[in-house]
């Protein structure tokens, strides 16, 4: 069972978006998915609630209690993705500790990215494998702005994921439905980009 934990210390830079996203496209790949929500906001855990009895499973809980779900989860899933809070606490250490994987969700912006640097930072002090996500992109930026944040980023040994997220309205709109682009709009770029940030994920898993 492959743990990943999604973390950043900065309000709405996409982390609930990309773990409801990256655990459908998992689904779509036929694996078995579940997802434990430590936000208090438990805006994964109402995206669930709209589901109905859709997969993947959403257990919402506190931090102290992670590492009980994960151990009784083990064996019923082949993912588990983690969504933490914005909030400095307990949640993103526990999730840190308990992951294979640590992704970092930002915007390419300079008070975002000193955010991820801190969030980068505390991964790093526990050793996990750490990626950030270049996220809500504008599509009509020139690309080379992704290209250049990831040299400075690399010079302070700080890996991207190749696959950058960009801004697309279908991200906000399936969310808000309970759902996510690749079942509302398969065919969708935001659908692409979503698929190869999985199977990029996959690849850093195995
Ligand atoms: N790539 C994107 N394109 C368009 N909208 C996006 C994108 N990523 C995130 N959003 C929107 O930005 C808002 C915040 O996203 P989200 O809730 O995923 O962030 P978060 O990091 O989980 O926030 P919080 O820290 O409050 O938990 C949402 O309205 C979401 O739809
Ligand atoms: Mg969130």
């Amino acid at each position: 069972m492959n743990i990943v934990a999604m973390a950043a210390r900065k309000g709405g830079c996409g982390k609930s978006t990309l773990v409801t996203h990256l655990a459908v496209a998992a689904i779509q790949e036929g694996k078995r998915v579940a997802i434990v929500d430590l936000d208090p906001q438990a805006t994964v855990a109402e995206w669930s609630d709209g589901r109905g009895e859709d997969p993947p499973d959403v257990v919402s809980s506190q931090p102290a209690r992670l590492s009980r779900i994960l151990t009784s989860m083990d064996g019923n899933y082949d993912l588990v993705l983690i969504d933490t809070p914005p909030t400095t606490g307990e949640a993103d250490r526990v999730a840190i500790e308990a992951a294979h994987l640590v992704l970092v969700p930002t915007r390419i912006q300079t008070a975002d990215i000193t955010a991820v640097l801190r969030s980068v930072d505390k991964a790093a002090t526990q050793a996990k494998p750490t990626f950030v996500i270049f996220n809500d992109e504008s599509p009509l930026r020139r690309k080379s702005v992704a290209d250049e944040t990831r040299t400075v980023l690399a010079q302070r040994g700080i890996k991207v994921a190749p696959q950058v997220i960009h801004s697309r309205i279908v991200y906000g709109e399936s969310q808000d439905a309970s759902r996510t682009a690749l079942e509302t709009d398969p065919a969708s770029l935001a659908a692409d980009e979503i698929r190869a940030l999985y199977a990029w994920m996959t690849q850093q898993l195995n």
